[in-house]
């Protein structure tokens, strides 16, 4: 079975391919002819998911999935939640986010936040969804190097470390986007390939 993973990135297909039950092949937005950037407009992850995996089944008539990650921070109401990624402008610019995000938080003692990625598969006709939870406080200040967006200054629960001061297998082994990917896999290796 063919299955579209609906990101431009191909290295994050290839590294879900390796991932996967044997049988299915993944492809990208762009190997399937696929070149635009699908709105992602709807307010809660799960429904910007949703609208990317309906997008290229409806118009391409594949099976897919797609995700859509946040940073709830819980003394700011959740927020930058879905907004992650635009929270201080439509520039996307992780420094602005981080310094805006350490900038509200400056007067609240609770520095608890998660990250939550939330995955949509559509397949023969079905959507079903993922999700994949990190619990951890946001840092006084950023620290690290690896990693992306906000991980200088999330430090998940039971780590004295934030992801930005972690390798890759090691933030992959606990993150959000791998436990909720790592459920869809479960659930295509025991209802999909049988
Ligand atoms: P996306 O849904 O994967 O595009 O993520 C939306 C936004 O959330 C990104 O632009 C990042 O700012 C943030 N984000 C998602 N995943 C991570 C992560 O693993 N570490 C840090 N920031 C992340």
């Amino acid at each position: 079975m063919k299955l579209v993973f609906a990101t431009h990135n191909k290295n994050k297909a290839i590294e879900i391919q390796s991932l996967m039950p044997e049988g299915i092949e993944v492809l990208t937005l762009d190997e399937i002819g696929c070149t635009e950037d699908i709105p992602e407009t709807a307010d809660t992850l799960e429904g910007n998911a949703k609208i990317k995996a309906d997008f290229v089944y409806e118009t391409y008539g594949y099976n897919c999935f797609a995700d859509d990650t946040g940073l709830e921070v819980e003394a700011l109401n959740n927020e930058p939640g879905v907004l992650s990624a635009r929270y201080a402008g439509s520039a996307k610019d992780p420094e602005q986010n981080m310094h805006l995000l350490l900038e509200n938080l400056s007067s609240h003692n609770n520095r608890s936040a998660q990250f939550r990625t939330a995955i949509a598969l559509r397949v023969n006709g079905e959507t079903h969804l993922f999700e994949g939870i990190v619990s951890g406080l946001i840092t006084a200040e950023k620290r690290g190097n690896d990693g992306f967006g906000y991980d200088p200054i999330f430090q998940p629960e039971g780590s004295q470390r934030t992801f930005a001061e972690m390798s890759l297998p090691e933030k992959n082994g606990m993150s959000h986007r791998a436990r909720a990917l790592s459920k869809m896999l479960d659930f295509l290796s025991e209802k999909i390939t049988k």
